[in-house]
């Protein structure tokens, strides 16, 4: 992958995950800079991963070839208008990682049509099991491929055929680790009911969970009702618990929940 100079503008969560794996894969740390609104994150990056920090936007941008936008989308905009203003953006390569924030509204916000990839990671980042959905207008394919070379340092990537597909991947992957985690306390909570001491009851439902991911990841040509098949014998256990998981309809709830995750994230763009 092309060593490319970088600038994060906003040193959050998001940022720390990203920064975390691309100096784990061997990213030049001296090709990379953070700048914040507080000193104390900064602090911390530079401390951990030896990376360049700053508290001035100018300076960072100035210095890097790629601007990565990853304050909150309510910042945005007053993030950005300073340095349109002092024609820091103009060349740039710009990635964003703000959930809701249109093409078309970022374009307004950098000051034009630069070169632009609005990208949608999830948390699991920090672990280095990250998915991150990709889309671009006017990127250039060494631009899309860096861009995807970067995320995929902490995880994988896939790209959005058009932007309204990128609602999709906040539904299937942005959010759904909620989902996920949602699913697991309940569980933990019926084997507590049960008698297990809590830690031996979220040992038993996590490493559950990790199990079935690792077999799911390493069966691709298996399909999931296969997988499923494959633990169920005919009036058995499991049998039982899957009739009652259909029984209360469970494919319509999952399906609403993410159609409402889409609507959300559909009026979310109008926001800002
Ligand atoms: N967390 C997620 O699950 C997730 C997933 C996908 C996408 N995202 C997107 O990632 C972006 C960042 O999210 P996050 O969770 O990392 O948020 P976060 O932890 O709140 O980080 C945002 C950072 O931006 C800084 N900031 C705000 N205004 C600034 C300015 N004008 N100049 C420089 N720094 C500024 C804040 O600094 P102070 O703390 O000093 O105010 C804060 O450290 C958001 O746009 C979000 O939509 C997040």
């Amino acid at each position: 992958m092309e060593h490319l100079s970088i600038a994060f503008i906003g040193a959050g969560n998001m940022t720390s995950a990203i920064v975390s794996g691309m100096v784990k894969n061997g990213y030049p740390s001296q090709l990379i800079t953070a700048s914040n609104r507080s000193l104390p994150k900064l602090e911390k990056l530079n401390a951990d991963l030896g990376i360049n920090i700053t508290q001035d936007n100018l300076e960072a941008v100035a210095q890097s070839d790629v601007v990565v936008l990853a304050v909150k989308p309510q910042f945005m905009q007053e993030m950005c208008a300073p340095l349109v203003e002092a024609g820091a953006f103009e060349g740039k390569l710009f990635i964003s990682i703000a959930a809701g924030l249109t093409c078309e509204r970022l374009y307004e916000f950098i000051g034009g049509k630069h070169a632009l990839v609005r990208t949608m990671p999830n948390t699991p980042s920090a672990v280095g099991k990250g998915l991150t959905g990709l889309f671009s207008e006017n990127a250039s394919q060494a631009q899309r491929d860096f861009t995807e070379a970067l995320f995929n340092m902490v995880g994988t990537t896939v790209w959005a055929k058009d932007e309204a597909q990128i609602n999709t991947v906040i539904a299937g992957a942005g959010s759904s680790p909620a989902y996920f985690f949602l699913f697991l306390d309940a569980m933990q909570q019926k084997a507590e009911a049960m008698g297990f001491e809590p830690q031996d009851a979220r040992n038993m439902v996590q490493q559950a969970m990790l199990g079935a991911a690792e077999l799911v990841c390493a069966s691709p040509d298996v399909s999931l009702k296969e997988l499923r098949e494959r633990v169920m014998s005919k009036g058995g256990t499991t049998a039982k618990a899957v009739e009652y998981f259909q029984d209360h309809q469970l494919e319509d709830i999952v399906s609403g929940a993410m159609q409402a995750a889409v609507d959300r994230a559909d009026e979310m763009s109008k926001l800002f």
